[in-house]
């Protein structure tokens, strides 16, 4: 791996499975995880293998099927957990184990009623009995966004010690400011001994609308992996959308960071995605969603008919998404209708595209979006348009 690239680690079949009521069985996990593998993702966190024994099979499942990606599977420090994944990884051609504990003194205290020494000692444990079983084992200091730097530079440094290879860095109630996560990622980068010896991932929650920005952040400052999920899908908020770093990295070359994301699979898999959960995707959002690429006022119309990057930073054709579309409503001008109505077979010289204009705001202004049947319709009922074809 070059220290350009950045790992992808999606878990949407994991936290992004949280979403409640979006439950996947392991057959449509498994349609789901050779997607991923084809889109280019460097690692599929496919499960929980303690939570149950539909868990357990998914990630048994998609370990035999997964070519490319490493596969992970989530545990609490907790020994059976740890056996248990090791168990539902042993078909992956590249296990990884996922394990880690709360940090933050709000999870010391309520979750735990322990105390910071015991739970390193608790997080050393658990990365070396992870490292009995496999050579790839990531540690998650869960809720790292609230844990005070001092303490998780510790921590962190323990786990190298044990063997970590990633450290995971959760902003897990989605609490930070991009620039308090940054600083984050930097001050491990700059404090904890051993750190070149393992990646810092950043794995950020939405509940702020901050996730994207704060992964972004973090790989500016030295994070080699975002854990993201497709659509930005998950608990509460959702998690980091996958489409949006990878885009923003593609699009902001002089960042010098890559990733190996087929990025013309993205569209599709978003509409994989919320197929098979049932989740709508909201039309505004951003890359995959209906609009990303609909243009309906009259100004951003012309400019788009006339050069697409005078409102498109994207090529629609580069994430997946055949063509811009250039949708018909009250507030179209003319540009924008004798577009599309030369889409549907119609030249109109400069006076029928006039009448047929006044005939198009009428109906317009009654009906919210003017399709091909009705372009044909107002069209063939101008009386300027009829005179002249039979003339
Ligand atoms: O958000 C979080 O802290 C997590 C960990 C379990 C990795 O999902
Ligand atoms: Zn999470």
């Amino acid at each position: 791996m070059s220290d350009n690239n950045v790992q992808i680690f999606d878990t949407t079949l994991r936290d992004g499975e949280q979403v409640p009521g979006c439950k996947l069985n392991t057959e449509q996990k498994v349609i789901i995880a050779e997607q991923l593998d084809k889109l280019g993702v460097d690692v599929i966190e496919a499960g929980f293998p303690v939570s149950s024994p539909g868990d357990f099979r998914s990630v048994e499942e998609i370990s035999k099927i997964v070519k490319n990606a490493t596969v992970c599977g989530l545990t609490r420090s907790v020994e059976n957990d740890i056996q248990v994944a090791a168990e539902a990884l042993k078909y992956a051609k590249k296990p990884r184990i996922h394990t880690g504990i709360g940090t933050s003194d709000s999870h010391i205290k309520h979750k735990f009623k322990s105390n910071r020494e015991a739970i390193i000692e608790r997080a050393v444990k658990a990365v070396s009995y992870a490292k009995s079983f496999v050579e790839d084992v990531e540690f998650y200091a869960e809720d790292a966004g609230r844990t005070d730097n001092d303490y998780l530079a510790r921590i962190c440094e323990e786990a190298i010690k044990a063997g970590a290879t990633v450290l995971n860095i959760p902003d897990t109630t989605g609490y930070c400011l991009p620039s308090e996560y940054g600083a984050k990622i930097k001050y491990l980068k700059e404090n904890v001994k051993g750190i070149e010896k393992a990646i810092l991932s950043c794995h950020c929650h939405n509940d702020l609308g901050l996730a994207t920005a704060n992964s972004i952040e973090g790989v500016i400052n030295g994070a080699r992996q975002i854990e993201c999920t497709i659509n930005g899908i998950g608990e509460r908020a959702g998690n980091t959308a996958l489409e949006e770093v990878v885009m923003i990295l593609k699009q902001h070359p002089y960042l010098n960071l890559d990733t190996n994301i087929n990025t013309q699979m993205l569209y599709g898999l978003s509409q994989l995605v919320s197929d098979r959960m049932g989740i709508y995707t909201q039309p505004n959002k951003a890359i995959v969603g209906a609009n990303a690429f609909a243009h309906s006022s009259g100004i951003h119309q012309d400019g788009v008919i006339k050069n697409r990057e005078t409102y498109e930073i994207i090529d629609p054709k580069d994430v997946g998404v055949t063509a811009s579309a250039i949708v018909l409503t009250a507030r179209s001008g003319r540009a924008a209708l004798a577009y599309r109505a030369k889409n549907v077979g119609y030249e109109l010289t400069k006076l029928q595209l006039d009448e047929v204009y006044k005939n198009f705001l009428d109906f317009a202004d009654k009906k919210k979006e003017v399709d091909d049947n009705d372009i044909h319709q107002i069209i063939e009922s101008c009386k300027l348009y009829k005179e002249i074809i039979s003339a």
